[in-house]
């Protein structure tokens, strides 16, 4: 054998005992690291480590309770709920065109609501041309409740609407985009015929087609479902803060005629030329209704020379009144939307 062939033996026959040597070792340092740290000296060293964590970290909760009690104190007044957005100037709006809408300051039963948008008249979508009627609802779909809070699982799911119109002006609206399947929906329209309950009649299982070349899987374009016609029920009434001639109380309603509490699912549509006043004013002072109305959305009516194109000119509140009043409902927990 050369030199090096022994030496390569040697190297070959050696390493295992190298290796169990570095295994020894690196066992005898955790062994000694887990005895050294689990010792009493260290434990006091941990110890003192953890007062000043702890101390630092009670004075980081002391001084978010005192930015929550501050928070809680703005939140539960009118002023809170005031000027919460960022103001935009108008003439920068278009700068906007993917704008959705800033949450407030303050949130409304513990989730987040848009920012009022006085300034636009609360309609930006028409303000800014993104549509050419009110009748575009786009701005308040992030800030529905009902996709916060799951409404179906409450067993009776009311949708009441004050001042319907046509069919197709909310009650469909609300029946497809708003995120509750309701069990009844009472819509409110006084002008004899111009609210009409679609014509039952309509299946939605027969219309079903196979799958075809044409992607198109309903035999006809779909009609209201008579499940859902079946749930409107229609009063050609004025909905009022007072009983009268051809007027009713809708607080009453709500109260005593429907029966609706806090654990029914109820939402509100509002537009009523003015009548919203006294009605909210009262709600407004009533914790009750609080509780039971999940979310309102109203047409607040007022005068302000923006508005005279609309006839707004007959109505006596300011603009600024309708925004604190919309301000003064959030302070009082509505979960309240201006509309459309
Ligand atoms: C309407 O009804 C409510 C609830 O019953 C009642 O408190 C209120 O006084 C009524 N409104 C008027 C103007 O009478």
């Amino acid at each position: 054998m050369t030199y090096f062939g022994d030496l390569q033996a040697a190297g070959r026959s050696a390493s295992p005992r190298v290796y169990y040597f570095v295994i020894v070792c690196l066992l005898s340092y955790i062994i000694l690291d887990f005895v050294l740290h689990h010792s009493g000296t260290s434990q006091c060293a941990d110890l003192v480590f953890d007062a000043a964590k702890a101390k630092a970290e009670r004075a980081e909760r002391r001084s978010d309770a005192i930015d929550a009690m501050k928070e809680d104190l703005i939140c539960g007044s009118v002023i809170g709920h005031l000027n919460s957005g960022p103001k935009l100037p108008v003439a920068k709006a278009w700068n906007q065109m993917k704008w959705i809408g800033a949450p407030a300051r303050c949130k409304v039963k513990g989730h987040l609501i848009e920012s009022l948008d006085e300034m636009n008249n609360f309609r930006r979508g028409f303000a800014l041309k993104f549509v050419g009627d009110v009748e575009d609802k786009t701005m308040i779909l992030p800030w529905l409740y009902g996709s916060k809070v799951d409404l179906n699982k409450r067993a009776r799911r009311v949708y009441l609407d004050l001042g319907a119109n046509d069919f197709h002006t909310s009650v469909q609206w609300f029946s497809r985009m708003y995120p509750c399947d309701f069990t009844e929906v009472h819509a409110f329209e006084v002008t004899p015929g111009l609210f009409r309950i679609p014509k039952p009649g309509f299946n939605e299982d027969t219309n079903w087609s196979p799958e075809n070349p044409h992607s198109i899987r309903v035999k006809q374009q779909p009609q209201v479902p008579d499940w859902m016609v079946d749930r409107i029920k229609l009063y050609n009434t004025y909905v009022s803060d007072a009983d009268g001639d051809n007027a009713i109380n809708i607080t009453k309603f709500i109260k005593q005629e429907l029966k609706l509490t806090a654990d029914d699912a109820v939402v509100v549509k509002m537009d009523i030329e003015g009548a919203e006043w006294p009605i909210l004013q009262r709600w407004l002072l009533d914790p009750e209704m609080a509780e039971i109305i999940d979310e309102l959305f109203v047409e607040i009516h007022y005068r302000h020379n923006t508005m005279l194109d609309f006839h707004w000119g007959q109505f006596s509140h300011s603009r600024e009144e309708a925004t604190r009043l919309i301000a003064s409902l959030r302070a009082k927990g509505y979960f309240i939307h201006a509309w459309p």
